[in-house]
């Protein structure tokens, strides 16, 4: 593969942004089909086009959210069905926006300087296999925008699977 780089051009709106990502990153996974690689070149690929604070996925292993691939520092190992925001996006099974972390019951603080996240679930056949998470140091940096591209890029990635 030729030497990406995932920086993305400043003096775009976000939304311009995240498509200028989506299209490079079908590039990038559009020949492989091993899930755990795949899932640490999405989360390189984010953390280096938005700079995000963490960038990673918990998978569902033996009934608990099991930490998978990763950019960021250190993080919490398991977290069990409907605790935390992971928690709780796997057992909704649907995107969780957290404006502000300290307002929502049960936030798991993995590290103390992470202030918002938006948790999108991952769907193999319907069932939820694990959550991307993606956290900011910044209040409320997570909108409808956010949600909606990330959603799409998690449908490329399991995609990938079929
Ligand atoms: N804050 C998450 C735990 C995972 S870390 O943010 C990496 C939660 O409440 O589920």
């Amino acid at each position: 593969m030729a030497e990406q780089s995932f920086k993305i051009t400043e003096n775009l709106s976000k939304a311009q942004k995240y498509q200028n990502f989506l299209v490079q990153y079908e590039a990038l996974i559009e020949n492989e089909t091993d899930l755990i690689g795949i899932m640490a070149n999405t989360a390189a690929a984010l953390k280096e086009a938005f700079d995000f604070f963490w960038v990673g996925f918990y998978l569902v292993k033996d009934g608990q959210l099991t930490i998978g691939p990763f950019q960021g520092s250190v993080a919490c190992y398991r977290i069990k069905k409907g605790r935390g925001v992971c928690g709780t996006a796997w057992d909704k099974e649907q995107t969780l926006v957290v404006p502000d972390v300290d307002q929502f019951a049960g936030h798991i603080a993995c590290s103390s300087l992470s202030r918002s996240e938006i948790f999108v679930p991952l769907f193999q056949q319907k069932e939820v296999i694990g959550v991307l998470d993606i956290d900011s140091d910044q209040l409320a940096d997570f909108d409808d925008t956010d949600r909606i591209y990330l959603e799409k890029a998690m449908q490329i990635m399991m995609k990938t699977q079929i």
